[in-house]
């Protein structure tokens, strides 16, 4: 794909195209992630420009000013400090349906993990559920190790995955 995408920090005014952003995506997260805890609402006041965590998104170039996700094809998000002070956690990815197997999420999860590393941290820390085959042959295919799995822990035959990397 030519690069027709730039990866940059979000800040507090992008929270309307993030919020459109995880809505887009919600009903492929299991559960969806407006059925958890505080919902996407409560997601965004805890991981958008805050001191512990922050989202980078895969922005278009060229935005149609009349495009709601201000360009937004792909984010994921990441919580420092996670199991101590030198891991991390990623707490969302996603790109958007329409720009899917183009390496969106890959250039978002290596721009993350080289920001990580110069930050002093050492490991990323990563979930994903087992009937969610793309998630796992993408973290696998980027160097992501299963370290556990939790039984049933998203209901009747749906298990949590846990992943970590060393940067
Ligand atoms: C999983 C997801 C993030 C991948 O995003 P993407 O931008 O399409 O992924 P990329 O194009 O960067 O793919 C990187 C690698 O993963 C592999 N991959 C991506 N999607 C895949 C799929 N559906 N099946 C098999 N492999 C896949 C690619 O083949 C690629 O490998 P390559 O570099 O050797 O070609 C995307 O499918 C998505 O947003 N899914 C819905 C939300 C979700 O499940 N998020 C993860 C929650 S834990």
């Amino acid at each position: 794909m030519k690069t027709i995408f730039s990866i940059v920090e979000t800040k507090k005014k992008d929270h309307l195209p993030v919020q459109r952003f995880i809505e887009l995506v919600d009903h492929e997260f299991y559960p969806p992630l407006s059925e958890r805890g505080g919902g996407i609402p409560e997601r965004i006041e805890k991981c958008l420009d805050t001191s512990e965590a922050n989202y980078l998104i895969a922005r278009l170039n060229e935005v149609d000013i009349s495009d709601p996700l201000d360009g937004i094809i792909g984010m994921i998000g990441c919580t420092k400090n996670w199991k101590d002070e030198s891991s991390t956690y990623v707490n969302f990815l996603a790109t958007h349906p329409d720009y899917r197997k183009y390496g969106v999420s890959k250039a978002l999860t290596r721009e993350l993990e080289f920001l990580m590393e110069k930050q002093g941290f050492e490991r990323i820390y990563v979930c994903t559920w087992s009937t969610n085959p793309a998630a796992m042959d993408f973290y696998e295919k980027i160097g992501y190790n299963a370290y556990s799995i939790i039984l049933n822990h998203r209901g009747n035959g749906v298990h949590t995955i846990n992943y970590k990397k060393k940067i």
